[in-house]
């Protein structure tokens, strides 16, 4: 069995607590910092550990990290007009609605490296095809929008433990955002956009619902 390695030359911090309780939607970013491709793809190949129904990872990553994609973007942007010109890139993520295309790919690969036994795939494949070919349109983009929404978290998580910090963004043009960077808008469904880089002004702090209020216990 293939094992899934954990080293890295970027990461900057393991410190769990501090990714996740300092993490705030940082607006303004230091425009000298550059995240290298190989760095970001790094950020990618980990946020892409998010779980996924039937494990069918249909997010898609769009990385506008060059002068020219973030002048096009900046003209998306509606009033997220800073974040997306300062940081060291914005990343529109998308959900890939022909994602069904990679079902082979992915559970005999799984079988390939000995995470599962051919028998378990036979009788998955036998039943997620018909569940497949019978879905409706709503639930299987509900389906996509919540893998795709954890690995969106996923993706701001990685970046504080590389040092980075992100903003989520919904105020963009969704329905040009595809086109203007060349992909097929039927295809590539958006669901939000994130910019990362260094931070020069931290994000500010902000409220949150006492657990009492957003819990219920059984
Ligand atoms: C789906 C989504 C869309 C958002 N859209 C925007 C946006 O367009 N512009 C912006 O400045 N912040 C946006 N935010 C950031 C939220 O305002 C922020 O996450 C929230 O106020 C909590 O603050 P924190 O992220 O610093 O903890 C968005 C967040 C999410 C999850």
């Amino acid at each position: 069995m293939q094992a899934l390695t954990h080293t890295s030359q970027f990461q900057q911090s393991n410190d769990f607590n501090n990714i996740v309780l300092e993490r705030r939607s940082v607006k303004v970013y230091d425009p000298e910092v550059k995240i290298s491709r190989e760095e970001m793809t790094e950020i990618l190949s980990k946020a892409s550990r998010a779980p996924s129904a039937i494990n069918m990872q249909p997010w898609r990553f769009l990385v506008i990290d060059s002068a020219e994609g973030k002048e096009k973007l900046a003209k998306l942007a509606s009033f997220n007009q800073t974040q997306v010109q300062t940081a060291s890139a914005s990343i529109a993520i998308f959900y890939d609605v022909n994602n069904i295309e990679y079902i082979d790919e992915i559970f005999s690969k799984a079988v390939e490296l000995g995470y599962m036994p051919q028998d378990i795939m036979d009788m998955q494949m036998q039943q997620l095809k018909p569940y497949y070919a019978n879905v409706t349109a709503t639930e299987l983009h509900n389906m996509n929008l919540i893998d795709a929404s954890l690995v969106s978290m996923q993706l701001m998580l990685v970046a504080r433990a590389h040092g980075y910090d992100t903003n989520p963004m919904a105020g963009y043009d969704k329905e040009k955002i595809a086109e203007a960077f060349g992909l097929d808008s039927n295809r590539f469904q958006p669901v939000m956009l994130i910019s990362i880089g260094k931070a020069a002004k931290e994000g500010y702090p902000s409220y949150r619902l006492p657990v009492e209020t957003t819990t219920t216990w059984a």
